[in-house]
């Protein structure tokens, strides 16, 4: 196996924030190994277009406090193809760049496994977004953040709908996976939560909308839920139900941004700084997974191909709660 002297680190995908205390913890776990570290400028679109730079101890100096990622991020379609992985390759061939840490979602996981089996160059990934959606770790880097931000959101708005007896429907992210609307849910004690791993709650919603009386309620939508995005429940069931004032809210990318929790600059310290331990210790394709409070290492394909359950015992304390 090739000596790793030098190593580069990219953000790729939805930014979540934490991203950058994990950079912070890469570069500075690299030096401290005496290796050279680059950043690679927007993803994977940075890699296929040469954007590389140096990075110091000095660089990663008052970022683990911000939201969003120094390195940029993009969602890259060239590096779908295999011409694209290619011009990526020999961009890492010329900075000779010798392992890869990629921060990013499980999009961005794929096309490591894809190019780690077409290419010689090791990457090792740490799981950063918001909707902790990836199989074999218990928090992604920017969950709790948003979590946290969603939850102060539903509370304003439980102010105001209490005020005027509304019931709102308020759209979270989450992409297919609903964490965080049932954490949310839970956390905000809403009256109903819609999440696509429990489809068909149609009936369900029908029952409460026509059973309670005219009070304020909260119903957290999750964006990939099947019955439709809030705007279109809203507008749905409140030409139904008039006597509930239904009123509409999608925090869309809200949600993305701000200064990370503490949860979150530890989460992402701790997993940096295993990311450069493991490849210095020769382990390839892995992914960093935080579970029962251990950084814990998951192959590649394990995390690509397993789906992250959403946990019944969660489903139970929210079906128990919300009554
Ligand atoms: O994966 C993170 C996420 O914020 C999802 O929750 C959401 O579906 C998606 O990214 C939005 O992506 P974009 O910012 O590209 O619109």
């Amino acid at each position: 196996m090739k000596k790793i002297e030098k190593i580069a680190v990219l953000t790729s995908g939805g930014d979540s924030p934490g991203m950058n205390g994990a950079i912070r913890a890469v570069v500075r776990t690299g030096l401290n190994y005496n290796l050279e570290v680059f950043g690679i400028k927007r993803g994977y679109q940075g890699m296929i277009e040469g954007d590389f730079f140096p990075l110091k101890s000095e660089s990663v100096r008052d970022i683990i406090q911000r939201g969003g990622t120094i390195l940029r991020t993009a969602r890259s379609e060239e590096f779908k193809t295999p011409e694209g992985r290619k011009k990526a390759y020999e961009n890492l061939k010329k900075f000779k760049i010798d392992a890869v840490i990629i921060i990013g979602g499980d999009g961005s996981f794929k096309g490591a496994g894809i190019f780690s089996q077409e290419f010689d160059i090791p990457f090792v990934g740490v799981p950063g977004t918001i909707d902790n959606d990836m199989f074999g770790t218990d928090y992604t880097i920017g969950f709790d953040t948003a979590l946290n931000t969603v939850t102060e959101a539903i509370d304003r708005i439980k102010d105001t709908a209490h005020s005027h007896d509304r019931t709102f429907f308020i759209e979270v992210m989450g992409r297919d996976a609903g964490f965080i609307a049932l954490k949310a849910g839970i956390a905000t004690g809403a009256e109903m939560v819609l999440i696509p791993e429990i489809p068909g709650q149609e009936e369900k919603l029908e029952a409460f909308l026509s059973h309670t009386k005219k009070t304020s309620n909260i119903i957290i939508v999750a964006e990939g839920n099947n019955l439709g995005g809030a705007a279109e429940l809203a507008k749905n069931f409140g030409k139904k139900y008039k006597e509930h004032g239904v009123r509409v809210n999608v925090l869309g990318h809200i949600q993305r941004g701000g200064s990370p929790t503490a949860f979150d600059r530890y989460l992402a310290s701790r997993m940096g700084v295993e990311a450069v331990d493991a490849l210095m210790d020769n382990q390839r394709s892995i992914m960093i997974g935080y579970t029962n409070h251990e950084v814990v290492h998951i192959p590649f394909n394990k995390t690509i191909k397993g789906k992250r359950d959403i946990g019944k015992e969660l489903l139970r304390v929210n079906e128990i709660l919300s009554k």
